[in-house]
């Protein structure tokens, strides 16, 4: 068998773990494997990497990808559809490993209804916000990471009686920021599914200092619909809104600045979420939706996902893990909010 391996959309922490454990199965099995250059980019042009034991060597604590990635969508280029079927035949493939959050799934699921592509999925994102996966590698590192920023924020917080505003990634999404700011106590947490009042965070941060807490850590996700925010309208191949702009971090910290008298600083943690070694968990994460993957592709199970259910790894239809985005339940905000204040 020739399997062709691509990761696609925001690079993350364990990417090429999940590499890894593809090619040392599949290699395993005596089968060939070929990394696609850059996303979905690499089958439309036709970019291609033999991948042997040196090029997988030392790749289980490394970050980021060495197949390189993209935010390339076929669907939206002309002949792009056309470009990756016949690479994909031109080439030899068997089947194809996508790597990649609801984007480069959501290719590959239409792929694979519209056209019979034998492609299999791996559920990347430090969003989490894939369906069908309890989680998704990247995750775990992502919230690690944030979470060591919120206790390193804590100290000098206390030192200078501030209000330390901390924007997360997430998207959509506001998973980041809620389980770093469990993680880390944070004193109010905002995210994109619920209604931000400026009124009732400032309540918060006033209601600790009346009890002589002087400083307050605020946990914010940069996809907020916050009072003042316009969106530029800038959006991606994908039609995502470019969140990076909006600047919800510096926004919100003026306004509790002005409201409260009390002096506030912003940190936006940006991609140092998405930077560096995977830590344990989603090393081991990766490695197991690795050695899934080869597996549905080695028995023909294509159109499906490699999900984990409990801590359970288990197929699940990529159809059904791209038709809609996994949000924070009222009930994981609720968890939050009992430390509000
Ligand atoms: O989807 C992962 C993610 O890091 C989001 O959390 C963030 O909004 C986006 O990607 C940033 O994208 P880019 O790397 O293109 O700036």
């Amino acid at each position: 068998m020739k399997v062709g391996l691509l990761t696609g959309g925001g690079d993350c922490p364990g990417l090429n773990a999940v590499i890894r454990a593809v090619a040392r199965r599949s290699f395993s099995r005596g089968h060939e494997v070929v990394g696609v250059r850059e996303g979905w980019r690499g089958l439309v042009d036709g970019i291609f990497e033999p991948l042997g034991g040196s090029e997988i060597s030392g790749l289980l604590p490394r970050g980021g990808t060495i197949l390189g990635t993209s935010r390339t969508n076929p669907y939206k280029l002309d002949g792009g559809v056309e470009a990756v079927l016949e690479r994909f035949a031109a080439e030899g493939f068997d089947a194809l490993v996508a790597i990649g959050g609801e984007d480069t799934l959501g290719v590959a699921a239409r792929l694979h209804a519209e056209h019979d592509l034998p492609v299999v999925g791996v559920p990347k994102t430090i969003d989490n916000d894939l369906s069908g996966t309890d989680y998704t590698f990247g995750f775990d590192t992502a919230v690690t990471i944030a979470t060591e920023a919120i206790d390193r924020l804590h100290t000098t917080a206390e030192s200078h009686n501030r209000v330390m505003v901390v924007e997360v990634m997430g998207r959509h999404a506001g998973w980041i920021a809620v389980m770093s700011g469990i993680a880390g106590g944070a004193d109010v947490i905002l995210i994109p599914e619920q209604p931000v009042d400026y009124d009732d965070v400032v309540e918060g941060i006033r209601k600790r200092h009346a009890r002589g807490k002087n400083f307050s850590i605020v946990v914010v996700s940069e996809g907020c619909d916050l009072p003042g925010i316009e969106d530029t309208g800038e959006v991606d191949a994908f039609g995502h809104v470019t969140l990076s702009h909006r600047g919800v971090g510096e926004v919100l910290g003026r306004e509790i600045e002005e409201r409260t008298g009390f002096e506030t600083r912003v940190t936006v943690l940006g991609h140092v979420q998405r930077g560096g070694s995977p830590t344990p968990r989603d090393r081991v994460l990766a490695t197991r939706y690795g050695l899934k993957a080869a597996e549905l592709a080695y028995t023909g199970q294509f159109g499906q996902m490699a999900a984990l259910r409990g801590d359970d790894i288990v197929a699940v239809s990529l159809e059904e893990a791209t038709a809609e985005l996994k949000t924070v339940p009222p009930e994981w905000y609720a968890v939050a909010q009992a430390f509000f204040g």
